[in-house]
């Protein structure tokens, strides 16, 4: 029984840091893959953002906060179902930035949902609006 009370106080208390790992693989996988188009902070103003019709979504924008509140997976399906693949892809040929391929582990869809989510969160907080999505 000590053990296990032990072995849950060591659990807990790594808990941050297995998060904060976590986020970095989500920060990494988002800036080297999205921010071109989505923007360092998610606010559709990436280098490549305005070179497609449509651009890249604001993730910040009222609108994006209310698709997420209404289809919570939208961020992990648009990298699993790929709906704007052929405009992505089109996208980034014409404008000659290469992407090496990439298949895309549960944990990585995680870690780039939970950056994203946490982008949109600190622009409400910076702006003082409230997070309705969660
Ligand atoms: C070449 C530019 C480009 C890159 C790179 C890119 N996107 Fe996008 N993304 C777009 C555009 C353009 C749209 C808007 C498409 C539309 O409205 O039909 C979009 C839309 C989205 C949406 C909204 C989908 C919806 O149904 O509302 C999500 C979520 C998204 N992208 C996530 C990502 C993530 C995560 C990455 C990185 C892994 C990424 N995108 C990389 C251009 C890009």
């Amino acid at each position: 029984m000590k053990q296990f009370i032990l072995a849950f106080i060591l659990l807990i208390g790594f808990l941050p840091l297995l998060v904060k790992a976590n986020n970095t693989l989500g920060k990494n996988l988002y800036q080297s893959r999205c921010a071109m188009c989505h923007g360092d902070d998610g606010r559709g103003d990436g280098p490549l953002a305005k070179k497609s019709n449509p651009p890249a979504t604001d993730f910040t924008s009222l609108v994006f906060q209310k698709r997420l509140a209404d289809y919570p997976g939208v961020i992990v399906a648009s990298l699993v179902l790929g709906p704007n693949q052929k405009l992505i892809l089109g996208t980034l040929q014409k404008n000659h930035v290469v992407l090496p391929k990439h298949v895309w582990t549960d944990a990585e869809l995680r870690a780039v949902n939970y950056y994203i989510l946490s982008l949109i969160a600190k622009h409400n907080k910076q702006t003082q609006k409230p997070t309705t999505y969660q």
